[in-house]
């Protein structure tokens, strides 16, 4: 059944689920989460959220921290606005009821314990143990789900916004959002959902990697959304790979989180040699791009299939009381990090590019928002730095929030969209066409795609790409829609805007390395495309 709310809200993560808090109570809002609400990445985050809250450190000294590990690619009044509102982001959590770990010995009065994350000059993470994003994402969504105002549509998945060239009368006037087409997942259908403000807030794209720490959702959704709306998306060539993901046949995609290196963990070889401090003065703790490519140099000069992460050394007691989930995970598999170390691998973690919006949240399309780690503020720059993204969605989430309540009065009703049309098509009888091209997909992205890339491999997926994208095209026009169909074609339309990005940067700068540039250029700029 089409529907109507004031905002629509895509995605229930860090992001979507502020900014559904702070709206609510003036407007009726429906958040939509295509798996269940907790199913985004922000359940899985580990290390924590960073913040200036101790008495050692400044505003000045996290903003320094962020412009280096960005590469000169930040906006700093992006970083200089989200670092902060830090603190306020993490009172307002607290008194939603997030309770973070408490520092026993309590050094800076604080109360919580700060964790060192990869890049922080101090200790400024504030976490719950090692799993800071299950708790934040519990709180988030008990609040939302007591809030009358808020609706809540689980396996919903968005396939579009809804703009003029949906809209019955043609004569509607300028071009904006109107809503977004829903399909929902239990029942096979796709239908209207109006509303006078979209958000996206869907999260990254790291699944268009074969190895990802991410869940199976991350597939740029609202980036491809909003690059088929006509929005500019920027810096998509930098997605981040961290470093230290477990490596064993049957552990899919967990994290080892960067706080263990922050608590003293060493990378070695598999012959115990450590191999960090040959290539940066800050060892295992500079920043992940840095990390990740000296790992990924050494497997390929030695043709290892993983190094190894030690946190052995620590008492057994620290590390079962700070790092719980790893430790029993690690368990599951045979490893026991108190008394070892642990196989890692790095994978595909985080997009720092993302739609273009302003520090309100808002993209080029009027009324459509995007926020978290879809979007792209000028916060990241070439290299996010650790535990700044979760702060990223929550600043965010309240200014694009405060924003939409400020304008709402003056938005008209959106107009009447056209109803989905599935009269010309049927159920497709090869649905093993996408599972295959979703595979090759993401086998050619981390090929030729990933921690260091080349001219010619850059060419190769571009070639593969325009072929994937007929025929999806093609599929996508004849046959019913499915999940998996509609994440395939975003995933593709996400591949297309990261490999001409990398393409456009004729250099290398942060998470972008190429040993045909492997210099930085002396102008740092965004590169910019639109489908
Ligand atoms: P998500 O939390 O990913 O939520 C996306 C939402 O959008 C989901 O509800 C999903 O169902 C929905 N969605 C997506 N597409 C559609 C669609 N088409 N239709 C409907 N719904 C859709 N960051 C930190 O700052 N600190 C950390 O310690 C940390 N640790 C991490 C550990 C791991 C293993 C991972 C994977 C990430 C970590 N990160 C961390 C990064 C951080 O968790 C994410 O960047 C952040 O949670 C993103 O939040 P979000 O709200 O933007 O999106
Ligand atoms: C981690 O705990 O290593 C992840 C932190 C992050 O991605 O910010």
């Amino acid at each position: 059944m089409n529907a109507s709310v004031d905002v629509l809200i895509i995605g229930a993560g860090a992001a979507g689920l502020s900014l559904a808090l702070q709206v609510a109570p003036f407007a009726k809002v429906a958040v939509v989460s295509k798996g269940e609400l907790s199913a985004g990445s922000t359940r899985w985050a580990q290390g924590g959220i960073a913040a200036v809250l101790s008495v050692g450190d400044t505003v000045e000294s996290h903003i320094e921290d962020t412009l280096i590990a960005g590469d000169g690619l930040c906006d700093p009044e992006a970083v200089r606005f989200v670092v902060e509102r830090g603190p306020a982001a993490i009172k307002k959590l607290i008194a939603l009821g997030v309770q973070f770990t408490p520092d026993e010995e309590d050094n800076d009065g604080l109360g919580y314990h700060l964790t060192q994350e990869g890049g922080h000059s101090v200790r400024r993470v504030i976490h719950v143990a090692d799993a800071t994003g299950q708790a934040v994402q519990q709180v988030l969504e008990l609040r939302a789900r007591a809030e009358p105002n808020i609706t809540i549509l689980e396996h919903h998945m968005a396939l579009d916004v809804i703009t003029s060239r949906h809209i019955m009368d043609k004569a509607d006037g300028a071009e904006r959002t109107h809503g977004a087409y829903l399909f929902n997942l239990k029942t096979g259908r796709v239908t209207v959902h109006a509303a006078k403000a979209v958000v996206l807030a869907t999260g990254g794209a790291s699944r268009v990697y074969l190895y990802s720490s991410n869940p199976d959702g991350s597939t740029g959704d609202g980036i491809a959304i909003a690059a088929r709306a006509g929005c500019r998306i920027a810096n998509m060539e930098f997605n981040q790979f961290h470093p230290t993901c477990l490596y064993h046949p049957k552990a899919k995609n967990f994290l080892i989180s960067e706080a263990l290196r922050g608590e003293g963990a060493i990378l070695t070889l598999p012959d115990g040699e450590r191999f960090m401090p040959q290539f940066d003065p800050r060892a295992e703790l500079a920043p992940r791009d840095v990390v990740a490519r000296a790992i990924d140099h050494e497997m390929k000069r030695l043709g290892l299939d993983h190094v190894m992460l030690d946190i052995s050394h620590r008492d057994a007691d620290f590390i079962t009381s700070y790092f719980p989930t790893i430790h029993r995970r690690c368990l599951d598999f045979g490893i026991d990090i108190t008394q070892g170390p642990i196989p890692v691998v790095p994978a595909a973690h985080y997009t720092c590019g993302g739609v273009m919006v302003d520090l309100k949240g808002r993209t080029d399309l009027d009324g459509l928002y995007c926020i978290g780690e879809a979007s792209h503020t000028g916060l990241h720059g070439a290299n996010r730095m650790a535990s700044n993204s979760l702060l990223e969605c929550l600043v965010l989430g309240q200014a694009a929030g405060e924003d939409i309540v400020e304008r709402l009065k003056d938005i008209p009703e959106p107009a009447r969209a056209r109803n989905w049309d599935e009269s010309r098509v049927t159920d497709s009888d090869e649905e093993i066409v996408v599972t295959h091209n979703w595979a090759e997909l993401r086998r050619f992205m981390w090929n030729y795609v990933g921690i260091v890339r080349t001219n010619k491999r850059l060419e190769r997926a571009e070639h593969r790409i325009a072929l994937l994208r007929q025929e999806i095209a093609d599929y996508y026009s004849n046959f019913r829609v499915t999940s998996d169909l509609l994440e395939l074609r975003n995933l593709v339309d996400v591949a297309d805007l990261i490999v001409r990005s990398a393409q456009m940067r004729t250099e290398s700068r942060g998470l972008h390395y190429t040993t045909d540039y492997p210099d930085k250029r002396a102008l740092a700029e965004n590169t910019i495309v639109t489908i």
